[in-house]
């Protein structure tokens, strides 16, 4: 109770004036929080106004077309966020009489409305205990207790929407939400937090420890690059095969491969079949078909393979230099050595 007491109490004396804040409407709510999302106050109020004065109500803005509603929301960027608001107001004017929903679970269930907003509404609107978890509740929390589990990892997500919710004042769960959010914005700031003067200066771990700076903790996310792999494997009358050696830097450099045709997203047999690559390669009579009919995806740490592998029959063919019972004499990466070895066993 205390984290909450003195939380409340700073923010009875600092909170910001901010025009939704007057208001316990969802509708003006739901548009603020919509609206704050990836957006600095600052940014967001004079779209607040303009967007209010326009759309009074939730059926102005499902009467609304949608170019006018992108218009408005031009230069704030995420459009998605104006495309999904505008689903919703739509849905909520005809599926549900204009009335908002009243409860966390049911808010939750509208277009473009996850655990954050849900919560904010639900807590602000209708007095409900959802603890909302933003960027500014991540710095405030990891900071004064002293938590170095990743804000951006799975485990990290769970441990401080559990955290928060067990700090929530449920007399004023409205209150408690802004006034965290405010204080994180305000006060325990991203870089230059006002710690000399900070109401919770006498417990924070992270001043403690001389450790502010390095919290909250994220984890740097590798970017995964898709690639869409077709294998074709041949196999002549004649039990042979070609495998081509991979040349220069990169996966699997020196390790041998069927013919590879790569593209930009999975592809179907008739593209595969009327490709240039595929016709130069088997320029006579062939049968093929697809030895997977799901994806295999091969997991690599920055690539996710999507691979389909493609059996190609033909009489005979000039190239196809490798004998089928001498392939285990070559270096091939996992994702060929397990499908050889499934296609040993039904061969
Ligand atoms: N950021 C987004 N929504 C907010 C709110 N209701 N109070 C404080 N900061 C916010």
């Amino acid at each position: 109770m205390k984290f909450s007491n003195t939380l409340v109490s700073w923010y009875l004396q600092n909170n910001r004036d901010l025009p939704w804040r007057k208001s316990k409407n969802p509708y003006f709510i739901w548009l603020s929080e919509i609206m704050l999302q990836q957006t600095r106050v600052a940014q967001g109020l004079s779209y607040y106004l303009k967007f209010t004065r326009t759309f009074p109500t939730v059926f102005d803005l499902a009467k609304a077309d949608e170019s006018t509603v992108l218009k408005m929301w031009q230069g704030l960027g995420y459009y998605s966020r104006a495309r999904n608001l505008h689903f919703s107001a739509k849905q909520i004017a005809k599926e549900l009489n204009g009335e908002f929903p009243t409860s966390y679970t049911e808010i939750i269930k509208l277009k473009g409305i996850g655990d954050y907003t849900a919560s904010a509404i639900a807590s602000i609107c209708f007095n409900e205990s959802t603890a909302v978890v933003d960027g500014n509740v991540y710095r405030v929390l990891s900071r004064y207790f002293g938590i170095q589990t990743a804000t951006n990892s799975t485990l990290g997500i769970k441990e401080f929407k559990a955290l928060a919710q067990t700090l929530i004042d449920s007399s004023q769960p409205g209150t408690f939400n802004q006034a965290i959010m405010d204080f994180g914005a305000l006060h325990c700031k991203p870089q230059n937090p006002l710690c000399e003067s900070c109401p919770f200066s006498d417990s924070c771990v992270a001043l403690e420890k001389k450790i502010t700076k390095e919290l909250p903790v994220k984890v740097k996310k590798i970017k995964v690059r898709k690639r869409y792999f077709n294998f074709l494997v041949l196999k002549t009358d004649d039990n042979k095969t070609i495998l081509t050696e991979r040349k220069g830097k990169g996966i699997w450099q020196g390790l041998y491969q069927f013919p590879l045709i790569e593209c930009e997203k999975t592809i179907q047999q008739k593209e595969i079949i009327s490709s240039e690559a595929f016709t130069d390669l088997f320029p006579d009579e062939t049968t093929l078909s697809l030895f997977n009919s799901k994806e295999i995806v091969h997991k690599l740490s920055h690539q996710h393979l999507y691979t389909q592998f493609w059996i190609v029959e033909t009489k005979t063919l000039k190239n196809a230099d490798i004998l089928w019972e001498n392939i285990q004499d070559f270096p091939v990466p996992v994702l060929i050595a397990n499908f050889l070895e499934t296609f040993k066993m039904i061969k």
